[in-house]
């Protein structure tokens, strides 16, 4: 438990993952139907830029602060900055919204949020700026077993969120495990995975459990902004997505060519992906 998203926040991941989040919850929110969030993974809430954690690697550098003031933004990222902008207006200039805070902002009355962290600190933060938000619950423990006691939610329409910390690369297995389990519960859920891109031959071997799973409509996103083969650090990032919303597949491969552009690190080395692993059965 050595994980702490401030060193990491606003990075490269972040981004992918919180437009996307967003553009997921904008499709829930387009019916009147409640829905719920359950995000298994939730970390602190809100993450100041400027603090030590985030101001020591300043990973955020290469994330968010490669797209501020950037012209020709797709519609995607566009509506990612302007959620970023929002906070940013209520928290302050250097604060960042982490999804547990994009969720909540975007629930609407008789729409529910339920975030865990197990992380003792990172807990009593989000408890600290969440605990008594309308629709939220925040829970401590493990995120993967809280699913079982939380699905099928009764509004029978919502997102799983599963953004783990890969401390090692025995999580690629558990998340799959856990996706395949909660999936028995929540057919008709959206999930959505989030992994970092270090080594090719496990994201292959993740996309392979999830192709054996015989889970439909299974879509996978990757970003990357430096080469592969480079071993430090993470060359970029991907998401998994069940039941992505109608047309998300379309939006993103509008919004990756600019982000991948944005976001490289070297002339030629942003590349993206958006390819379904299994469509309808
Ligand atoms: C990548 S961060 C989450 C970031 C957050 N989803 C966001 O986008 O703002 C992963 C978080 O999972 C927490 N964590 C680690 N193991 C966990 C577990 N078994 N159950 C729930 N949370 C866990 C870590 O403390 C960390 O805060």
């Amino acid at each position: 438990m050595n994980y702490r998203h401030a060193f990491h926040v606003a990075n490269v991941g972040d981004v992918l993952k919180h437009m996307v989040l967003i553009q997921v919850l904008a499709h829930l929110r387009a019916k009147a139907k409640p829905f719920a969030v359950i995000d298994t993974h939730a970390g602190a809430g809100a993450y100041d830029l400027a603090g030590p954690a985030s101001s020591r690697t300043g990973e955020w550098r290469g994330g968010l602060g490669r797209l501020l003031g950037a012209p020709g933004a797709p519609d995607a990222v566009r509506a990612y900055l302007d959620q970023v902008g929002a906070v940013q207006g209520e928290f302050g200039p250097t604060m960042y919204p982490g999804s547990p805070l994009l969720a909540a902002r975007l629930l609407r009355p008789g729409d529910r949020l339920v975030a865990v962290e197990r992380h003792p600190e990172e807990h009593a933060a989000l408890d600290d700026l969440l605990g008594r938000a309308p629709g939220v619950t925040v829970r401590d423990g493990d995120g993967y077993a809280a699913l079982t006691a939380l699905l099928p939610p009764p509004e029978r329409r919502g997102l799983i969120l599963m953004d783990p910390p890969f401390e090692d690369r025995a999580e690629y297995q558990a998340m799959a495990a856990a996706l395949t389990r909660a999936h028995r519960r929540f057919a008709t859920g959206v999930f959505l995975l989030w992994y970092p891109i270090k080594d090719p031959g496990a994201v292959a071997m993740l996309h392979q459990m999830l192709e054996d799973s015989g889970i439909p409509r299974v879509l996978a996103v990757d970003l990357t902004v430096r080469p592969t083969t480079r071993l430090a650090g993470m060359a970029g990032c991907g998401l998994i997505l069940v039941n992505p919303p109608w047309r998300l597949d379309e939006t993103l491969r509008d919004a990756l060519p600019w982000l991948a552009a944005r976001l490289e690190v070297e002339p030629g080395a942003g590349r993206w992906q958006v390819d379904w692993l299994r469509g309808e059965d």
